[in-house]
């Protein structure tokens, strides 16, 4: 790894931990600097097994904290930045849209000014913005997202996501600050807060409670392994060419009902239930206003230009995924404990 010392973003959520963590395992000469604000997604337990490595350090703060970022980027002579930091939620955004708005897009250029006073024209750096498929906005029943895809975002996050993603390449394009984007399909795994749709639907089948498929349960999206995602983070940094966007996919599409009949069964069977014990559970509800039908990517220019390609099954990858949130139900209780509520329970209460 050419880059000595990182800075992190968002390293406290779901995909930032397993970033650190894969980066920290991968390159024992590295030095990694966590900077998160511990919003409701963040949590440091994610990374309790990481605490104690010397090369690992935490650093509360907003990324909106310009002078925060900055300090930070000089005390620990950064010559990397990984943008992970976000508020990540489709449903959250529809309903408070401009916490959106101003994490996702004021944060990002705070990052970037952030970025450039303290580096100015070096160009042994680099900036790493981490990016969703969504900005391409919908698909229909055929066809791929391809890094040409036009824009074309549906909801204020992926709407909030597009422009950061045009800050990036304003940034590069202007001030010519070396930058890597990464656009990526729906990630699962370990440590994703339960509001999304796979690690939701395994707590609620846990506990015999509904399971909100919204409208009729068509829409189709690309799962990942979220450590497969981690490993083509690293290889991006690492080789990926300055000013080039990459997609990074599973080509692994599901409708959401298939797959929530898959979960059941997975569920039912680790916890000694009778074969469709929870289907019941089932519950149809309002769609959500938008609702994208679908999401695919060619992932061909991250396989051919730098060789990654997904490491494990989604067969593999559920199956370890559901073991471990049934044998981390603490870790599930506890992040949810506070003043969580699923946006099904928003809007049509508990039941
Ligand atoms: P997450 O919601 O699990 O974690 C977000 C992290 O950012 C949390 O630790 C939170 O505390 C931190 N954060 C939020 N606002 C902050 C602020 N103002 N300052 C500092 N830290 C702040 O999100 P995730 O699912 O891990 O997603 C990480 C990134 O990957 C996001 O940029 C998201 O858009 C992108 N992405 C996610 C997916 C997915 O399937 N989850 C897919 C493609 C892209
Ligand atoms: P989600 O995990 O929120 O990811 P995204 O909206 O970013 O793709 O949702 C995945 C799909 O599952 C999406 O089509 C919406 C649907 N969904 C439900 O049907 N019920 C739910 O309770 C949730 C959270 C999502």
């Amino acid at each position: 790894m050419q880059y000595h010392s990182l800075l992190i973003t968002g390293g406290a959520g779901f995909i930032g931990s397993h970033v650190i963590r894969h980066l920290l395992q991968a390159h024992p000469e590295v030095r990694i600097v966590n900077f998160d604000a511990l919003t409701y997604a963040g949590n440091l337990e994610n990374l309790r097994d990481v605490e104690g490595d010397a090369r690992y350090t935490f650093v509360k703060g907003d990324i909106r904290d310009r002078a925060l970022v900055e300090r930070t980027l000089r005390e620990h002579g950064v010559d990397a930045v990984v943008h992970l930091a976000a508020e990540s939620h489709v449903d959250r955004s529809i309903a408070n849209p401009m916490e959106f708005l101003e994490t996702n897009i004021m944060g990002t250029a705070s990052m970037l000014h952030a970025a450039r006073e303290v580096w100015g024209d070096r160009k042994d750096v680099r900036f790493y913005h981490v990016s969703t498929d969504e900005v391409y906005g919908s698909l229909g029943e055929d066809g791929l997202f391809t890094e040409e895809t036009a824009y074309d975002p549906r909801s204020p996050y992926s709407a909030s996501k597009a422009s950061s993603d045009h800050l990036v390449r304003a940034w590069h394009h202007t001030y010519g600050l070396p930058v890597v984007i990464s656009n990526c399909s729906n990630n699962y795994g370990s440590h994703q807060f339960p509001e999304k749709l796979i690690p939701l639907m395994i707590r609620n089948v846990r506990d015999e409670r509904p399971l909100p498929v919204y409208g009729e349960g068509l829409n189709v999206r690309d799962w990942l392994w979220v450590v497969d995602h981690a490993a083509a983070i690293d290889r991006i940094l690492t080789a990926g060419e300055n000013g080039r966007t990459y997609n990074i996919g599973g080509l692994n599409e599901w409708r959401n009902i298939d797959l929530v009949h898959l979960l059941i069964r997975l569920v039912d069977e680790r916890l000694g239930r009778l074969a469709g014990h929870s289907e019941r559970l089932i519950t149809y509800v309002k769609d959500r206003a938008g609702h994208d039908l679908r999401y695919a990517i060619d992932a061909t220019r991250l396989a051919t230009e730098l060789g990654w390609t997904p490491s494990i099954t989604f067969e593999e990858g559920l199956g370890a995924t559901v073991d471990w949130y049934l044998a981390n139900s603490e870790w599930l209780d506890s992040v949810t404990s506070g003043s969580y509520r699923s946006y099904y329970e928003q809007q049509y209460g508990a039941r």
